[in-house]
């Protein structure tokens, strides 16, 4: 069906593993997704090969000065066994603007999502069908000139691995414990915050660390400026209830611009909700909640789905939101929307692409 890509099959095919204990990110499927760029060429060489090492120069650019983007997509089989992709032109739309900001080559978002078909086809008995399982999609480019000057690369790899997976967060859906960041700061306008690059990551898992150590599994990212004003949790942005209305950050170029907060915004309209995109702050938040106004919070990703917030804390004071329970708007979005991943739910957007 993808006969435009060359498949060379792995000859020693592994095992499964155990769909109800999948975690996040452990597994690997039989095979990979590579495309090479290079200058003059352009993209050439699409291949699905078996999954394994990449032969590596030590002064591989991307292991020095980190040029490089990253997508999360996932794949889901639906009940009369056809494979479903949730928007996946949105990832391919997304990783050109990272692309632009880091300084590597366009790619053409169709060939992106031929080749994230192609992957998810040659692997199809890897997606899980448990409960709250999918197929994590990964695609990634990276600089490989062998050089040490700085400088953007003049080659790259564009490639895809996958994962089965469940939960991102070990609580599932129940809601998770978040801490304010007031010491480490993640992106400010101008730097990179908006792209996903794996920069972005690398820094922020200082503040996670202390975070955990404190007993909470990801941090909540104030602007840099000010320190002030809510961007972002770690893999998630992030939404609040107020006296019933939605509020959540506008994107300013310091936040990423994420598909499942996109497509949160989109439902919760047309649910009727009032929902406003703007700067808040978290000092608004405690007010909110100190006026029992904060009904609701919760965090918007691929990998995390929707993840209610139980409970904020800033420098030692903790608010618990909703008693610690889901609430019913996390609940509608997140039945709503893995529902019309699943195909459960009637996808009237048409965000839906098979495979
Ligand atoms: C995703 O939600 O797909 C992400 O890329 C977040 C990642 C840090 C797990």
């Amino acid at each position: 069906m993808y006969s435009d890509f060359k498949i060379i099959k792995t000859t020693s095919p592994k095992s499964r593993p155990d769909q109800n204990n999948l975690g996040f990110g452990k597994y690997f499927t039989d095979h990979m997704f590579i495309m090479d760029y290079t200058e003059g060429k352009g993209w050439h060489d699409p291949r699905i090969v078996p999954y394994g090492p990449l032969p590596l120069e030590p002064s591989t650019m991307v292991l020095h000065y980190g040029q490089a983007i990253f997508e999360g997509l996932k794949a889901y089989k639906a009940k009369d066994g056809s494979i479903q992709l949730f928007r996946p032109y949105k990832n391919m739309e997304r990783i050109n603007i990272s692309n632009t900001r880091m300084c590597i080559p366009q790619i053409d978002p169709e060939t992106c999502v031929r080749a994230v078909k192609a992957i998810v086809d040659t692997d199809r008995d890897w997606i899980p069908t448990a409960e709250g399982t999918s197929l994590y999609i990964r695609p990634f480019i990276f600089a490989t000139d062998a050089y040490l000057g700085v400088k953007p690369s003049s080659t790259y790899k564009f490639m895809i691995i996958m994962s089965p997976v469940g939960a991102y967060y070990p609580q599932g859906i129940n809601p998770v414990k978040i801490y304010v960041e007031s010491k480490y700061v993640r992106a400010v306008k101008g730097g990179t915050g908006f792209a996903k690059t794996p920069g972005n990551y690398a820094s922020s898992i200082k503040a996670q660390m202390e975070a955990y150590e404190k007993g909470y599994i990801q941090v909540l990212w104030l602007d840099g400026i000010e320190r002030k004003y809510i961007e972002e949790v770690g893999s998630m942005n992030v939404f609040f209830k107020i006296n019933g209305e939605i509020i959540t950050p506008s994107l300013e170029g310091s936040i990423l611009a994420g598909i499942t907060r996109d497509s949160s915004i989109f439902l919760l309209k047309k649910w009727g909700y009032k929902v406003t995109e703007r700067r808040i702050s978290i000092d608004e938040i405690f007010t909110a909640h100190k006026n029992s106004a904060l009904e609701e919070a919760f965090g918007t990703g691929t990998a995390a789905v929707i993840s209610p917030i139980g409970e904020l804390n800033r420098d030692g004071n903790s608010i618990i939101i909703n008693n610690n329970e889901i609430g019913p708007t996390s609940m509608n979005l997140y039945n709503t929307i893995t529902g019309i991943q699943s195909g459960t739910v009637k996808d009237e957007a048409g965000w839906i692409e098979k495979v």
